[in-house]
């Protein structure tokens, strides 16, 4: 029998519970062995449930029970779930996780100090809620070089996104609707200001390219200054708007990553991503192209990626070794400015007639244009450029005032 402890009890952690305790025969079959929860770590009271009996408020009740091999982590923030997961692995106890700010920022740390002690630390819930991601990166492509990771990695944004669009719904009412679903962080900024993307890119990034990354390192944008406006200029281009985490190693090693939200076109497969869904498009120098689709948020989904890690930490109690990436560096990651890009630009101007031809004759070819002269607005996408060169011809435009720019993705 693996004795398993649980630490938090939210809206995964209850998920996790619900799956150890009442699918307990499924996973026992799945392993040839019993798979006992036998404390849950929660400063909340659940008297009402009917394993109510297994909670405890004291940390040291897990730490100190030798017999406690895999204790889950599902309390977030970075605090007290690194204090506790730092202690649990150095007492040789294996960690699971679905924490992503803990991964994005201590990772690497923690990765060594599971080896250190022969135990692992896995982390599969904390990219892409139920989606295999991490583990099929690390081992099924472990025969390329990563030279893209591209993908959705929010799910409560892309469920706003989807039923503004879609439904007509509004921001505040699609959130609601997200929060009541189980998707959105306990802080929703997270989500809306693209910092969860942001943590995910950094796990991705730092798995694909063997270095960490940092959540500092990453720029990024959310969705709160999306309008209504492009939107609806997105959709006369054939494309949608979606929050994007993107990160590409250059010819040189270094490499970009930044999240922002982007006009992708309906041509493309990341176009057709809709309400919690997330997709992450990898590509490797022999396999190309590979997409990794499914339920990015929400309880049973991220909770199903949680207990398949605690199976495999049950079938193999010593280290894995496929999970390990090296420290970070301040030069590592480079602005994402120098990478090519195509740009979405609305901007107000006097005469848009005008406008359009002087950004035509500026980008150097007959731009398709779409012109607002009531509003007295243009709308237009650049070609492909080293994006740095793009903003640069922008600017040097004044007859276009106040220009709103986002990335293309074709
Ligand atoms: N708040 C996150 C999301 C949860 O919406 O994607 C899953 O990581």
């Amino acid at each position: 029998m693996i004795n398993v402890a649980l630490m938090g009890h939210g809206v995964v952690g209850s998920g996790v519970a619900e799956i150890l305790l009442y699918h307990r025969d499924v996973l026992t079959e799945k392993i040839k062995e019993e798979i006992r929860l036998k404390y849950i770590l929660d400063l909340r009271d659940f008297d009402g449930l009917a394993y109510a009996p297994l909670f405890t408020k004291r940390f040291a009740d897990i730490l100190d029970d030798p017999e406690i091999r895999i204790v889950v982590e599902v309390m977030g923030g970075v605090t007290f779930a690194y204090d506790y997961t730092k202690a649990c692995l150095l007492a040789g106890k294996s960690v699971v996780t679905s924490n992503k700010e803990l991964v994005a920022a201590k990772g690497q740390e923690l990765l060594e100090i599971a080896a250190a002690n022969n135990v692992n630390f896995l982390f599969e819930a904390s990219v892409g809620g139920g989606i295999p991601i991490l583990r099929p990166m690390a081992q099924c492509l472990a025969a390329n070089t990563i030279t893209e990771v591209l993908g959705i990695l929010n799910g409560t944004t892309n469920f706003i996104l989807t039923k503004m669009v879609a439904e007509n719904m509004s921001f505040a009412d699609a959130l609601r609707l997200a929060q009541q679903n189980g998707y959105a962080e306990k802080d929703p900024t997270a989500d809306v200001e693209g910092h969860d993307a942001c943590r995910k890119l950094c796990i991705l990034a730092a798995l694909a390219f063997g270095q960490h990354v940092y959540p500092a390192q990453v720029e990024t944008t959310g969705i709160t200054g999306i309008s209504r406006t492009d939107v609806d200029y997105a959709d006369r281009f054939n494309a949608v708007v979606k929050l994007i985490g993107r990160a590409r190693r250059l010819p040189d090693g270094h490499v970009t990553a930044a999240v922002y939200p982007a006009l992708i076109s309906r041509a493309h497969i990341l176009a057709n991503v809709n309400d919690v869904f997330n997709a992450i498009l990898v590509h490797g120098d022999c396999v190309g192209d590979v997409l990794f689709y499914g339920r990015g948020a929400g309880k049973m989904p991220t909770a199903s990626a949680v207990v398949a890690d605690v199976l495999d930490c049950a079938k193999h109690l010593t280290a894995r070794k496929y999970l390990y990436w090296a420290e970070g560096a301040p030069d590592f990651v480079v602005p994402a400015t120098i990478s090519e890009t195509r740009l979405y630009v609305r901007a107000s101007c006097d005469d848009p007639t005008a406008a359009a031809k002087a950004a035509s004759d500026a980008f150097g070819e007959e731009l398709f244009t779409i012109r607002d002269n009531a509003a007295r607005e243009i709308a237009f996408l650049t070609p492909t450029g080293t994006e740095g060169v793009l903003r640069e011809t922008l600017a040097a435009l004044p007859c276009l005032r106040d220009p709103v720019v986002y990335h293309v993705i074709d």
